[in-house]
């Protein structure tokens, strides 16, 4: 056996080569209050519910009562009546499948389970609901936005028929921060019949405390399902959302979402989500912060938000080059290369996120994305903000202007000649897609084979842009599978 000290200080010693979690220097995946006191409850919190099985809330009523309150929480915040009705689960994507998944159980008691139902949300819309489309069998319909994001609710409401199982809007959508015209598109639905999510896994517990917002929650008629991260904005540690029903089929549609059996030899099954057995402490860990901030607590930290995303804005504002992709509201905001002025002035913001790498922050490269019917959104830097930021606000903007001058007129990453080259060997628009060993070669032609936290990617990501998505996909599942390969 090995001493347990041994092994957690091998763990502390894997641990020293992640991104730093607090601080607010990684400005995507993590989520810093900046308290310590609310990392501290969680981890009692989770730890007290640690032997729990959320398998059996009637064994562990402990269960039943802390999502009961943590289902309360957020209705109230997002102005759902006592009609409205949910569950929690283990994070945004489970909380946008069951939503999914709920809509195709109506749509299929309504219409039977001949035909396919359709799945319609604007392409910036989460690719939770391109994974829930393949998995629960329903035709994913994007819908194009402008360059800048900007969705036209006329063109969304013109696909809406009998066939469509739900429609989904975002607030606010992940790659750019902008808010759907959900007060346009929902009661469209509504008069077509059509449920309608609003995917707040990002915003949820940020946007009920910003100010001068136009309605997107329950208060819209026509909303029917709102998903919200507490594993996000709500501070909690990683595992935890709330997925909630509402509108005059609210409790049929959460219903929907079950699975339930007592055909099999066993005990008999109901599962509220898509795990069977599964842990108690992430919901503890959400119920605990939700107690202890309560309304004035995440209007404290929004404000922290807000005051972050004002100087970003500002700096950005100021930096020649470099603007700001559309005009989002809340915590996310997209930069891109400004367009309007001559190419030695641009700042690449994929080379811009590399530079930034070396002064100790991490921005997130998203590749520029042609959507159906040919308009691109270009490729940009995702910025979360979080509270944290706040006190290293000064320091964040003078990197972001620092390192904007370094790179100002450096030419966007070129990957035009690898993509020929993987074209030549037959990896082109409507060619093979690789296999295991064929992408990890490609991989390896890429010089991408070996990706680490501090690694620059504008080639990479430019790669992903000129190859045919089936090949990106396949190059970058090989990448991921090959990192969990026993040494
Ligand atoms: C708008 C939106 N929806 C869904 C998700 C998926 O959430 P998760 O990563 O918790 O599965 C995200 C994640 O960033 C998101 O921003």
């Amino acid at each position: 056996m090995r001493r347990a000290g041994d092994v957690l200080d091998r763990l502390r010693e894997l641990r020293a080569a992640d991104a730093p979690t607090h601080g607010g220097r990684v400005l995507s995946y993590v989520y810093d209050s900046g308290l310590d006191e609310l990392d501290e409850l969680a981890d009692a919190a989770a730890r007290l519910a640690r032997p729990l099985n959320g398998l059996d809330p009637t064994v562990f009523p402990s269960i039943a009562a802390m999502e009961r309150e943590v289902i309360g929480f957020a209705r109230r915040m997002l102005h759902g009546g006592r009609s409205v009705v949910g569950s929690v689960t283990s994070g945004g994507t489970e909380s946008c499948l069951l939503a999914v998944k709920a809509a195709r159980e109506l749509w299929r008691a309504r219409h039977g389970h001949e035909g396919r139902p359709r799945l319609v949300a604007p392409a910036t819309a989460h690719a939770a609901f391109q994974k829930a489309a393949l998995l629960f069998d329903l035709d994913y319909d994007p819908v194009p936005c402008a360059p800048d994001g900007t969705l036209d609710p006329a063109d969304i409401i013109a696909r809406l028929d009998d066939d469509v199982a739900l429609v989904v809007v975002s607030a606010p959508a992940y790659p750019t921060g902008l808010l759907d015209p959900v007060g346009a598109v929902a009661p469209a639905a509504a008069d077509r019949g059509i449920p309608c999510h609003v995917d707040a896994c990002f915003g949820g517990f940020v946007l009920p405390w910003w100010p001068k917002l136009p309605a997107w929650d329950f208060r819209v008629r026509g909303v029917t399902s709102i998903s919200a991260d507490l594993h996000k904005f709500g501070y909690a540690p990683k595992g935890v959302s709330v997925l909630l029903h509402g509108g005059r089929d609210g409790r049929r549609s959460r219903r929907a979402q079950f699975f339930a059996t007592t055909r099999w030899a066993g005990y008999p099954v109901v599962n509220p989500t898509l795990l069977g057995s599964r842990s108690a402490s992430p919901l503890a860990a959400g119920w605990a912060i939700t107690q202890h901030l309560g309304d004035a607590g995440y209007a404290e930290l929004t404000g922290a938000i807000r005051r972050t995303a004002t100087a970003v804005r500002r700096t950005v504002a100021g930096i020649r080059g470099l603007v700001v992709l559309g005009d989002p509201v809340g915590p996310a905001i997209a930069v891109v290369a400004d367009e309007t002025v001559p190419p030695a002035d641009r700042v690449d913001p994929h080379r811009l996120a590399d530079a930034l790498v070396g002064r100790g922050w991490k921005i997130q490269h998203q590749p520029g994305f042609t959507q159906p019917g040919g308009v691109r959104i270009p490729h940009s830097a995702h910025l979360t903000l979080t509270p944290a930021l706040e006190q290293g606000i000064g320091e964040f903007t003078a990197a972001l202007a620092a390192a904007s001058d370094e790179v100002r007129g450096v030419p966007p990453a070129d990957a035009g000649a690898l993509a020929a080259a993987m074209r030549a060997l037959g990896y082109g628009e409507g060619g093979r897609v690789p296999g295991p060993r064929a992408a990890w070669m490609l991989l390896r032609l890429a010089g991408a084979a070996k990706v680490d936290a501090d690694a620059p990617l504008a080639t990479l990501m430019a790669l992903i842009e000129r190859l045919p998505a089936p090949v990106s996909e396949a190059l970058l599942s090989e990448l991921l599978a090959r990192l969990s390969d026993p040494r």
